[in-house]
């Protein structure tokens, strides 16, 4: 297993571009089972091992995937009777349930392993089968199974008890081919969801409203191909905004989306960092002290819960008491511990952390426990004092294109051991 050596404290300073958002890029892919013959080309897909197993569960699907290199160019080329995604590649990752809906829509079929336990919490499904049983389905959970069919899902009402990212996304994939209209209701708003929204309207999808509480979609008979470009991931590009706030450093983020990070730039202004938007640039600059300012995670337009322990790391250089409310993950406080082995002051209860700064992170040997748990350890390791070796790194393959590669362009001294 792989593992990064960081030395620190470093200054980050420089220009970086974020790659395509790995949220937005899985659902374009499993848009791909909607095709009829026409051809999905994707540009700006992130290579993150998520997309990698995404592909080879479409692939295991009939879709074929071919990599030009600048695009990913997908085709359903040979039907799989089974229309099943099985276990052995869904519980390597959540996100493989989006392939449900489409499946259904498509072929009035699907037998999709459930999802199983997550580091960061129980994260059930009932959603999205809730939801997909209103347009009709008929759904049975056996052997560890969600077994869905349906002649022809129709258009329905539906209202989820809450905002649910791949819930409404698996939703609009499939009411994107049912018999007429479907209103989705307390949806949830995060940029990927419109991005999606706006793909299926590039293949010839009715859909009004991604991006609001509710959404219209007047069902059609088919899909047709499309070319599109996937959003700036506000995510990775968010991790190094903090990471220049953190380090006091000063770091331009090129071709983002400034308007999808306008909760994360409010808040680095509340601490006290200098924030300038130029077109699509993003330029974030700290020096001498930041204050201690408290957090809530919330649904977009909230503060998202996937920057959340990167910001704990820059509360740890605060001056002053903050706290952290973690209102959508039950286990997300996971790197509060390993973040304590290099000094940092954090006490967790329950859903709430209470972080005491300004504290002077040291180097330590810390374990990463999801995606973004890691990508906070690799800030506090540029931050802090002396050595960091960060193990597990591959959870952070799953969402960073070339971490190393960009850190080291922003003056970093990060090396991958390879073990
Ligand atoms: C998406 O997960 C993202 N993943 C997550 O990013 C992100 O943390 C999350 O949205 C919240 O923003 C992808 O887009 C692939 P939810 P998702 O359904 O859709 C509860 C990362 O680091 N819920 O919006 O699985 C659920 O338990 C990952 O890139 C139900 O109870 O999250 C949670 O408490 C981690 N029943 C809340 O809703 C359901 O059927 C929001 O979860 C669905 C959800």
């Amino acid at each position: 297993m792989d593992k990064f050596h960081i030395v620190g404290p470093t200054r980050l300073v420089g220009r970086v571009k974020p790659s395509g958002a790995k949220n937005a890029a899985l659902p374009a892919l499993a848009a791909s089972l909607l095709l009829d013959g026409e051809k999905l080309t994707l540009h700006r897909m992130p290579r993150v091992r998520d997309i990698r197993t995404m592909m080879r569960l479409l692939e295991h699907l009939g879709v074929g995937c071919e990599d030009t290199g600048g695009a990913l160019v997908l085709h359903r080329d040979r039907p799989n009777p089974d229309h099943d995604a099985p276990y052995d590649m869904v519980k390597t990752m959540r996100a493989s349930v989006l392939v449900l809906g489409p499946l259904l829509a498509r072929f009035g079929h699907a037998r999709v392993s459930l999802p199983g336990g997550c580091a960061i919490g129980v994260r059930p499904i009932d959603q999205h089968l809730k939801g997909l049983e209103a347009l009709g389905a008929n759904v049975q959970l056996t052997h560890g199974y969600v077994e869905a069919t349906a002649d022809r899902l129709r258009g329905a009402r539906f209202r989820f008890d809450m905002p649910t990212v791949t819930g409404t996304e698996n939703l609009l994939l499939a009411a994107s081919l049912a018999k007429g209209t479907t209103v989705l209701e307390n949806c949830a708003r995060e940029p990927e969801v419109v991005d999606l929204g706006n793909l299926l309207n590039a293949m010839g999808a009715r859909i009004s409203g991604a991006g609001e509480e509710t959404i219209e979609i007047e069902g059609v008979d088919g899909l047709g191909g499309a070319e599109h470009a996937i959003i700036p991931d506000r995510i990775e590009g968010g991790t190094y905004l903090i990471g220049a706030a953190l380090t006091r450093g000063d770091v331009t983020l090129e071709q983002a989306s400034p308007a999808d990070l306008a909760p994360l730039l409010d808040k680095l202004a509340e601490v006290g960092a200098k924030v300038d938007v130029d077109g699509t640039d993003i330029r974030v600059r700290a020096e001498g002290n930041l204050n201690a300012c408290d957090l809530e995670t919330l649904p977009h337009p909230g503060f998202p819960t996937d920057l959340q322990a990167q910001y704990m790391t820059l509360m740890t250089s605060a001056d002053g008491v903050s706290m952290i409310r973690e209102t959508i993950f039950e286990n997300r406080f996971q790197h509060a511990p390993e973040l304590m082995r290099m000094g940092a002051d954090v006490r967790v209860d329950g859903g709430s952390a209470r972080i005491l700064g300004p504290r002077h992170l040291t180097g330590a040997a810390v374990m990463a426990t999801d995606l973004r748990a890691s990508a906070c350890l690799v800030l506090a390791g540029v931050a802090a004092e002396g050595e960091t070796v960060v193990d597990r790194i591959y959870h952070l393959e799953r969402g960073y294109e070339g971490m190393e590669l960009k850190l080291q362009s922003l003056g970093a001294r990060v090396a991958r051991w390879v073990v």
